[in-house]
């Protein structure tokens, strides 16, 4: 099969679109981020990519922590907005509703389904990025998404990112069980 090089890309897509919120002398301020990935448990860490651009950047070491907040469809014009405009320029805490968890310092979204509120355990400066680490000590999760006592991801209604053609899309089909339908090979092979 032909392959075209496309340099080094960081091309791990869909991403998950979350919102991260800090919360740093008094003022909240929310920012959209693409950059984000768990890194397993436990503890239950999640690390987000904040670029110098933006104020959280600056505004992120002070903090003792930050949530990350997963909006659904509803919110995806929302969730686009506070990704173009910086909390240098608007208020952006009055975009969302406000609440807080265990940790005084770190407000959540409302309106998202799901929000993790974290403690920043440890920072790397990469070229113009920070990888910021933070250990989950609570997820809070809409009651609406439960079926059957689990968390169905149809009723999170995630927005996920095309970082290639900056396109939101929506989560599709159910195409297989997750640890079970490879076993079909094992089956096939005996
Ligand atoms: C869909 C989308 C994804 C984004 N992902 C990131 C990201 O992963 N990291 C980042 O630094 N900025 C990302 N941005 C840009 C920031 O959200 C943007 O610079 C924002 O204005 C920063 O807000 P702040 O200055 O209030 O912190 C993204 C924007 C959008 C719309």
């Amino acid at each position: 099969m032909s392959k075209r090089t496309c340099g080094p890309r960081a091309l791990l897509f869909p991403l998950p679109t979350v919102i991260v919120g800090t919360k740093l002398a008094g003022q909240v301020n929310y920012m959209t981020v693409g950059y984000c990935g768990m890194i397993g448990g436990p503890p239950s860490v999640i690390a987000v990519g904040i670029g110098s651009q933006a104020v959280t950047y600056e505004r992120i070491r002070s903090c003792s922590g930050f949530s990350v907040n997963i909006p659904s469809s509803r919110q995806i014009v929302e969730t686009d907005y506070v990704g173009i405009v910086s909390g240098r320029e608007v208020d952006k805490a009055s975009i969302f509703t406000t609440f807080y968890g265990e940790l005084e310092e770190v407000p959540m979204i409302e309106e998202c389904p799901v929000s993790m509120e974290c403690k920043l355990v440890e920072i790397h400066e990469l070229g113009d990025m920070l990888a910021c680490y933070g250990e989950i000590v609570q997820t809070h999760v809409d009651e609406a998404c439960f079926v059957d006592e689990k968390i169905a991801i149809s009723r999170v209604d995630p927005v996920l990112l095309s970082p290639t053609e900056s396109e939101y899309l929506r989560v599709g089909d159910v195409i297989g069980t997750a640890y079970e339908i490879g076993r079909t090979l094992g089956q096939r092979t005996n």
